[in-house]
C-alpha cells in the first residue's frame, strides 16, 4: 500500500512542501508563487485576479495569504473569514445614502472573499459555515448590487422542477436592444465570481449581462440540494426564453459564455440551445468524465472499470487521507463529491462519466470560442481536443503563460483574456447583423 500511494503522488503530481522553507520552484513554476501549495497558489491568485474588477485588492489578498499555512485547509479559510469580516464591517459602518460607490465597491470585495473563505470546506459536508458563508457573500453582493449604476436584480428562472437563480445586469437604463451574455460558471465558484471574471469586461462594452447557476453549482445545492445534471440545456433554455422576453435585448447578438467546468457545460447546453449567436468556453473541455477517470493510477481505473466500489473507494479515500496529499487533489475530490451529493468516489466518478460531448457535440452550430490554457492547473490541451472535434465550427485560441494569462481559465488575466474573447464575439455580433 505504501508504495501504491507513492506511486499515486508522483502520477498525479500530489506533494506539497510542508513549510514554506521546503518551498522550491517546481517545473510547472511560471511566475511568483503566492504559497508553495500549489493550489493555495492558484486559489489565492484567483482572488487577486478580480481586482482589476474591484472584486479584490492587492494588499489584502497578500496580507491574508502571509497567514495561510500550505496545505491547511482551515487556516486559509481562517484567514479569509478574518479578511471578509474586517471588510464587510467596513462597508456596514459607511451610510450608503452619503458614500453610495465606497459601500458598493466595497462590499464587492467583502463577498469574494468569503467565497475564499468558503473554498475549502466541502470535506466536511456537514460543516455549518458552507452556508452561513455563503449567506453573508450573498448579502453582501446584494448591496453592492443595489448601488450599480443600473441597480443588478436577482431572478430566480423556473425550469422543469427546479429554478435558476440569476443575476440580470441591464447595460443602461433605456431599452435600446444591445448585445447580451448569458455566463455560467462551473465546480465551484458562485456566479458572483462570474460579475468579475467575465460581466464586468461585457457592461463596460455597453452589453447586457445574466449570469446563472444550475444544479451542483453554488446555490441550486445548497438551497435546493440539487447536484450536477450532464442536460445543461435544462438549465440555460428557460434563461434564454426570459431574456427574450426583455426589450433590450438584441436577439441577433446572443452568447453563451462557460467558465472553468462552464467550459463543458455551455458547448453541451449549445448543442441543444441553438439562439445564440456565438458560444464561448473559457477553457474547452470535451470529456471531463473520461478524462478525470484516466488521470488516476492504472489500478484506480481498473478497480472502477471492473465495479469495485469497495476498493475504488477505499483506494481514493487512503490518498485522501494522506497528509502529503496536495491539496488541489484532496479539493477536486471533495469539491466533487458535496456537488454531486454523495460521500462514495464511485458513486461520483461513475455520474461524471456522462460529461462527455461524444454523443452531442455533431449538434452544436458553432461558431465556438475553444479558450486553452497553457499552463492549466487542471487539464491539459482539453481545449485542443475540443476544438479538434468541433472542426470549422471552433475558433481556437490558447492563451499563454509567456503573458501571464496561461492558467486555468485566465485567472490572473482577466483583461487581457477579455480583450480577446470580447473583441472576437463584437466581430461575430456584427457579421450576424449584416446577414439579418
Ligand atoms: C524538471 O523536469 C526534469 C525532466 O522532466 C526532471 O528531471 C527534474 O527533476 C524536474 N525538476 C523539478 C524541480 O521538478
Ligand atoms: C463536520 O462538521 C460538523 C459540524 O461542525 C462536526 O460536528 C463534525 O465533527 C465534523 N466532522 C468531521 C469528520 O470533522
Ligand atoms: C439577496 O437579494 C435577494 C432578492 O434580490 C433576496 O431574495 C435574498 O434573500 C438576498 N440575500 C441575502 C443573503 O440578503
Ligand atoms: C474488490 O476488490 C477486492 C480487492 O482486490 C476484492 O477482495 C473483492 O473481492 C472485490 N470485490 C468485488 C465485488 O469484486
Ligand atoms: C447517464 O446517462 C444515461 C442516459 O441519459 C442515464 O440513463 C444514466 O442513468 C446516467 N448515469 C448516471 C450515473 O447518471
Amino acid at each position: 500500500m505504501k508504495l501504491l500511494s507513492k506511486v499515486f503522488l508522483h502520477l498525479v503530481g500530489l506533494y506539497i512542501g510542508a513549510t514554506a522553507t521546503t518551498c522550491s520552484p517546481s517545473n510547472t513554476t511560471t511566475m511568483v508563487q503566492l504559497s508553495c501549495d500549489e493550489g493555495f497558489h492558484f486559489e489565492i491568485l484567483r482572488s487577486l485576479a478580480t481586482a482589476s474588477s474591484g472584486g479584490s485588492d492587492i494588499g489584502e489578498v497578500l496580507t491574508a495569504a502571509y497567514k495561510i499555512t500550505p496545505g491547511d485547509f482551515e487556516s486559509y479559510t481562517a484567514a479569509y473569514t478574518e479578511l471578509a469580516d474586517h471588510v464587510l464591517a467596513q462597508g456596514k459602518a459607511l451610510d450608503a445614502r452619503k458614500y453610495p460607490v465606497s459601500v458598493r465597491d466595497t462590499m464587492f470585495r467583502a463577498a469574494m472573499y468569503y467565497q475564499s473563505a468558503d473554498f475549502y470546506l466541502h470535506g466536511n459536508q456537514s460543516d455549518p459555515r458552507i452556508l452561513s458563508l455563503w449567506e453573508k457573500l450573498q448579502g453582501a453582493f446584494n448591496v453592492s448590487l443595489s448601488l450599480l449604476p443600473v441597480p443588478g436584480r436577482r431572478v430566480n428562472i423556473q425550469a422543469d422542477g427546479f429554478y435558476v437563480p440569476c443575476i440580470y445586469y441591464k447595460a443602461a437604463a433605456d431599452n435600446t436592444p444591445r448585445p447580451t451574455l448569458v455566463i455560467g460558471g462551473g465546480y465551484d465558484g458562485g456566479q458572483e465570481e462570474v460579475y468579475h471574471q467575465v460581466g464586468y469586461a461585457a457592461l463596460q462594452r455597453g452589453w447586457n449581462v445574466i449570469s446563472y447557476e444550475g444544479p451542483g453549482q453554488a446555490s441550486p445545492r445548497r438551497y435546493q440540494s440539487l447536484s450536477f445534471i450532464p442536460e445543461w440545456e435544462k438549465v440555460v433554455t428557460p434563461v434564454v426564453d426570459y431574456i427574450t422576453t426583455l426589450p433590450e435585448v438584441d436577439l441577433d447578438a446572443l452568447a453563451l459564455v462557460g467558465v472553468s467546468f462552464g467550459g463543458w457545460l455551455a458547448p453541451r447546453a449549445a448543442a441543444f440551445e441553438h439562439r445564440f449567436t456565438a458560444v464561448v468556453a473559457l477553457d474547452g473541455i470535451y470529456d471531463f468524465g473520461p478524462s478525470t477517470l484516466q488521470s488516476l493510477p492504472s489500478e484506480f481505473q481498473v478497480a472502477f472499470k471492473a465495479g469495485n466500489a469497495t476498493l475504488f473507494n477505499a483506494l481514493i479515500n487512503k490518498v485522501r487521507e494522506t497528509p502529503s496529499v496536495s491539496s488541489k487533489f484532496r479539493w477536486s475530490i471533495d469539491q466533487g463529491l458535496w456537488s454531486w451529493d454523495t460521500t462514495s468516489p464511485f458513486e461520483w466518478m461513475t455520474a461524471l462519466q456522462n460529461y462527455t460531448l461524444a454523443p452531442v457535440i455533431d449538434k452544436i452550430k458553432g461558431p465556438v470560442f475553444v479558450g486553452d490554457a497553457q499552463n492549466d492547473l487542471f487539464f491539459s490541451n482539453s481545449g485542443e481536443v475540443l476544438a479538434k472535434h468541433l472542426g470549422d465550427r471552433a475558433y481556437y485560441y490558447q492563451f499563454k503563460t509567456a503573458y501571464g494569462d496561461g492558467s486555468h481559465a485566465g485567472v490572473g488575466a482577466y483583461s487581457l483574456q477579455n480583450q480577446i474573447v470580447m473583441d472576437w464575439l463584437k466581430q461575430k455580433f456584427q457579421s450576424r447583423a449584416c446577414q439579418v
